[in-house]
């Protein structure tokens, strides 16, 4: 195989109590990728189309995941990468995400698969770290193993992936601004109390015991954020009114999707889910600010080679 064509799924990190930890995969937003091996070494990005973004490899996230990648392997060819971008840039569903994971994704397929999907990470981060400043794995680790991922620690790396329950749907509300993750990071604290710290990991706990349970209401009681949100949802029009509305119209729950401005909200069911988007939409409709709006079944399988 000397060419390969890929989905890049869209991820909603943090879900509210995780911050840094916890994400999910979706399956009806991403981008498409082709990679292919060329006989001059190294790697070239050589297009990229819906976006304006660097096409000098140690500039671009896709071009320096893969450049980690290749320092832990050994070839006598190297690779040309095209990106295809559908999820734009600072909107909080992991663009930068999709393209890391997916550069080398793609590439450990054109090898034959020297590395796991878990293994892959490690590499994906470093585009992270080039995008936002921060090697942080909580969108990477889900594009690439699909589902729910908890990363319980990155030094050393150990990531456990979690199987959605059946009927769980997201909606995401992307408001159309940009907000950097660099940014959005600027405005935190470094500390955090005691009580607030309590709070979060009982509820991370929770919600990854009703993961495991399909416990909806568990679920829902647990996504709550009382050390991030507040101090990022000043930032994301509407916040507050959104949120209120998913769960008048049905949310399990909602929250800052990732570092935002993109909010998300979790349901039981594609119907409660479209009835939350509608209700999404009709809000910035009246504020008369554009937005995308997505609803979608969890992707268990993570990025995946397209036919
Ligand atoms: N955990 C990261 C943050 C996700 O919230 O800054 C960025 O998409």
């Amino acid at each position: 195989m000397n060419t390969i064509k890929i989905f890049c799924p869209a991820t909603i990190a943090n879900l509210s109590c995780g911050f840094d930890v916890l994400g999910l995969c979706l399956e009806t937003a991403g981008d498409e990728m082709i990679i292919r091996k060329s006989s001059e070494k190294g790697i070239r990005i050589t297009k990229i189309i819906g976006a304006d973004l660097p096409m000098e490899t140690e500039k671009n996230v896709a071009g320096v995941a893969a450049l980690a990648m290749l320092e832990k392997v050994e070839t006598d060819f190297g690779f040309e990468i095209e990106i295809y971008k559908n999820i734009k840039a600072g909107s909080g569903i992991g663009s930068s995400a999709a393209s890391s994971a997916g550069a080398v994704f793609g590439i450990n397929e054109l090898l034959g698969r020297p590395f796991t999907r878990k293994e892959l990470v490690l590499f994906a981060m470093q585009g992270e770290k080039l995008a936002s400043g921060n090697a942080h794995a909580d969108n990477v680790a889900p594009a690439l193993l699909g589902g729910f991922t908890l990363v319980r620690s990155t030094n050393p790396l150990d990531i456990i992936k979690i199987k959605s329950p059946s009927e769980l749907y997201a909606t995401v509300v992307h408001p159309q601004i940009e907000l950097r993750t660099s940014d959005a990071r600027s405005v935190l604290k470094q500390t955090v109390s005691l009580t607030s710290a309590i709070t979060q990991w009982g509820n991370v706990g929770g919600l990854i015991a009703g993961l495991y349970t399909e416990d909806y209401e568990l679920i829902g009681r647990s996504l709550h954020d009382e050390i991030i949100e507040p101090l990022r949802s000043v930032l994301i029009p509407g916040f507050d009114l959104i949120k209120q509305t998913a769960l008048d119209n049905g949310a399990l729950g909602s929250g800052i999707s990732g570092s935002g401005p993109s909010i998300f909200a979790l349901s039981k069911g594609k119907k409660a889910a479209e009835k939350i988007a509608k209700a999404m939409s009709q809000i910035y409709k009246n504020m008369d600010l554009p937005y995308e709006i997505h609803v979608s079944k969890i992707n268990d399988e993570g990025i995946k080679v397209v036919i």
